[in-house]
């Protein structure tokens, strides 16, 4: 397993996860979301003897010591394998090493496999955003200080 920056040559890839996991209707990101975030936000992809598997992506600005989990994926049939840990793992390790010192969240209340996964990691809940998705559904903020 190999996690790395993504570069456009993953641009397919990264949609393939995508579409196969997130409703075209929800947050679904784009081909022209990944090529801008690529080039603007530190995007990782996890492959297996060079097949995508996932990705995090996470945003940062300069002036917030605060770094954010806005993406993470993992496709069904890599599911349950550690991926996800890793992932954010990677994530931390980003952070620590561009001087955060923390790292948020949001996740639906109802996506409990990604929820015990970032309470396996460390996170806790920060607060409940009401109405944050497009079908009204609450999200989950969710932070582990570094
Ligand atoms: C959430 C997601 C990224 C987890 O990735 P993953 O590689 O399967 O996660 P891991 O294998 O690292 O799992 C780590 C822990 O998370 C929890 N978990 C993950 N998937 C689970 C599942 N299907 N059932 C129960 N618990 C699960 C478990 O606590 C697991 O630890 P354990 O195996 O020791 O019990 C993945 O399920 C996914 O891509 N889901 C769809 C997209 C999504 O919901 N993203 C999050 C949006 S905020």
């Amino acid at each position: 397993m190999k996690i790395e920056a993504a570069a456009k040559d993953d641009l397919k890839a990264l949609c393939e996860i995508e579409n196969g996991l997130f409703d075209k209707n929800s947050f679904a990101l784009t081909q022209q979301n990944f090529l801008y975030h690529i080039k603007k936000n530190p995007l990782f992809i996890c492959k297996i003897e060079d097949k995508a598997a996932g990705y995090i992506l996470l945003l940062t600005h300069k002036k917030s010591a605060k770094l954010r989990v806005y993406s993470i994926a993992v496709k069904n049939e890599f599911q349950g394998k550690g991926i996800g840990l890793k992932l954010l793992e990677k994530s931390f390790a980003y952070a620590k090493k561009t001087g955060k010192k923390s790292i948020k969240l949001e996740v639906n209340t109802t996506n409990y496999h990604a929820i015990r996964l970032y309470e396996k990691a460390g996170f806790v809940k920060s607060g409940i955003a009401s109405n944050y998705y497009p079908d009204g559904a609450d999200a989950l903020l969710l932070e582990k200080l570094l």
